[in-house]
């Protein structure tokens, strides 16, 4: 059987689409918000990944989000550009504009439906919800022929009801029907007696595309997606590293590496280009200061690490021993010697390309440029990995209001720490000097000089880019301000210039959500 979907045309049986959610659903969690360039970054490293759908934001929520999604939908090509509503006509309008330049585009528009969510967070009565969902779907389907409808809470939702809501939605227009496990309360049994349940019940839902969308209060959200899809769902939402509200989505990668591992027991593909897999993992994680831990699946440090004698032995003379799929295929390579510092410009730009980056502006060029001449210059051996870090920490300090130019730190045991910071502010360069509890101490005072404000430093992490004692340090600083909480990146061989490159994109960012007007109570 194929489904003939008005943004996928005929869609083969075994052909899953790959729905992301990391830029609204992962973005929407504590500490994971990005800016307009970040989230182009992400969404281009998305496009090159191979997701069907990405979800670019909530465009009622803030004027910072409308503008997110319609510059993906200006600038992205190949996905389709969905934007989240409400079931309000401003909600829907609002979305509606913001995807309206996308190729493909795609409104989503959810509404609550377990008892515990009408009553109490609605205030309504099921019949009005049914009209509203009808409604609604038939209001979103006036500016898009793609239009997704999400039960929230649809997990803990009566049966009937829950049939007679995805009914509705389904005779108003909706094409691609979502069930969300919102609470993570799910487990795959769950999930699968729903979708079955649908499909046999719901007249027309084999002709839309069902969905699943499962967080992991539980640990479960793969495994509850998996469940769905042997019950027939078409569609998977999930996010890179397993971002989103609470303990996160179902992880892209995991679910992505399963149905490629495991087709016998799955029995369905993906378009996902997993050797970039690593690559977009890290672009998030470079973005949003959250490394993924050690032992994550298929991303994480330690995920083809072999630590034990015999395992390490059993690799050795055959990886299908102790590895069920190779490090190559998610993107892991063996760390190079890429460049070193007589390597020229056009050589740079090549590595840029080979590293995935496409085509750098040339002011970015530039400046990344002479940061990895000066890291040629202080460390023996650079990598891929140090190029990676580098580049990125340039490339997300493109328009900042706030910029690094020079630190001069003395430290020891002798005398009190002391720093001289230069910083350019809107253009004009400022200096102050500073002593402190150390040079890191002595260093974020003197920033406070130049750049006077009242957020608090609530985190300040060091990791090390690769190893070795002139590894680069990539520092995470979080700062929050008014109930607002933000993470800044920097890297540098120096760990000291690294805490106030990411105290200043800390900074940079507070700035951009000071201006962003308060986001409205979001749900899901
Ligand atoms: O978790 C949830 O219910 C959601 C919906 C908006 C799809 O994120
Ligand atoms: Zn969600």
């Amino acid at each position: 059987m194929s489904t003939n979907h008005p943004s996928f045309g005929t869609l083969d049986e075994d052909r899953l689409i790959i729905f992301d959610t990391t830029l609204r659903d992962g973005e929407q969690s504590p500490g994971f918000s990005m800016n307009l360039t970040e989230k182009l970054r992400m969404a281009e490293a998305l496009t090159d990944l191979g997701v069907d759908v990405i979800e670019a934001g909530f465009p009622i929520a803030s004027p910072g989000d409308f503008e997110s999604v319609r510059s993906i939908a200006q600038t992205i090509r190949g996905p389709v550009i969905c934007g989240l509503a409400r079931t309000g006509r401003e909600d829907i309008l609002r979305a509606a504009e913001a995807v309206k330049p996308a190729e493909r585009r795609r409104i989503h528009v959810f509404l609550s439906t377990s008892p515990l969510h009408m009553k109490h967070k609605l205030r309504m009565e099921p019949d009005a919800v049914l009209e509203l969902a009808a409604s609604s779907v038939a209001l979103a389907r006036q500016f898009a022929d793609d239009v997704e409808w999400s039960a929230e809470d649809g997990s803990r939702t009566e049966p009937d009801f829950l049939c007679r809501c995805v009914e509705a939605a389904i005779k108003a227009g909706a094409t691609t029907i979502n069930i969300p496990d919102t609470v993570g309360y799910a487990v795959p049994e769950d999930m699968a007696r729903i979708f079955t349940m649908l499909r046999e019940r719901v007249p027309g839902a084999d002709e839309v595309i069902l969905s699943t969308h499962n967080h992991n209060d539980l640990g479960l959200a793969v495994a509850n997606t998996l469940a769905a899809v042997a019950a027939g769902v078409r569609q998977i939402e999930c996010t890179i590293n397993g971002i989103g509200e609470r303990a996160g989505n179902a992880s892209l990668e995991e679910v992505a590496m399963a149905v490629r591992t495991r087709p016998d027991a799955i029995g369905r593909r993906t378009g996902i280009r997993t050797e970039n897999i690593l690559r977009t993992s890290k672009l998030l994680a470079t973005i949003t200061g959250f490394d993924v831990q050690p032992n994550k699946a298929i991303v994480g440090r330690n995920a083809f690490a072999h630590e034990s004698g015999i395992h390490q032995d059993g690799v050795l003379k055959h990886a299908g021993t102790y590895e069920i799929m190779t490090p190559e295929s998610v993107g892991w390579t063996k760390s190079s010697l890429v460049m070193g510092k007589h390597s020229g410009r056009a050589a740079f730009r090549d590595k840029l390309r080979a590293l995935g980056y496409g085509e750098v502006g040339d002011n970015q060029l530039n400046d990344a440029f002479r940061r990895f001449k000066d890291v040629a210059d202080r460390k023996k051996v650079v990598y891929d990995e140090d190029i990676v870090a580098l580049v990125d920490d340039e490339v997300m300090r493109d328009h900042e209001r706030i910029r690094f130019v020079s630190l001069d730190v003395r430290a020891g045991s002798k005398a009190p720490p002391r720093a001289e910071l230069e910083l350019e502010v809107d253009g004009a360069v400022q200096a102050a000097e500073a002593t402190g509890d150390g040079p890191v101490d002595a260093t974020f005072n003197a920033l406070r000089q130049i750049f006077q404000h009242d957020a608090t430093l609530t985190l300040y992490s060091v990791g090390a880019v690769t190893d070795g004692t002139d590894a680069q340090a990539r520092v995470t600083v979080r700062l929050e301000e008014n109930g607002k909480m933000v993470d800044g990146q920097g890297a540098d061989t120096d760990t000291i210039v690294a805490s106030a490159r990411a105290y200043v994109h800390a900074l940079n960012k507070l700035l951009v959500k000071r201006a962003r007007t308060e986001p409205e109570a979001l749900s899901a």
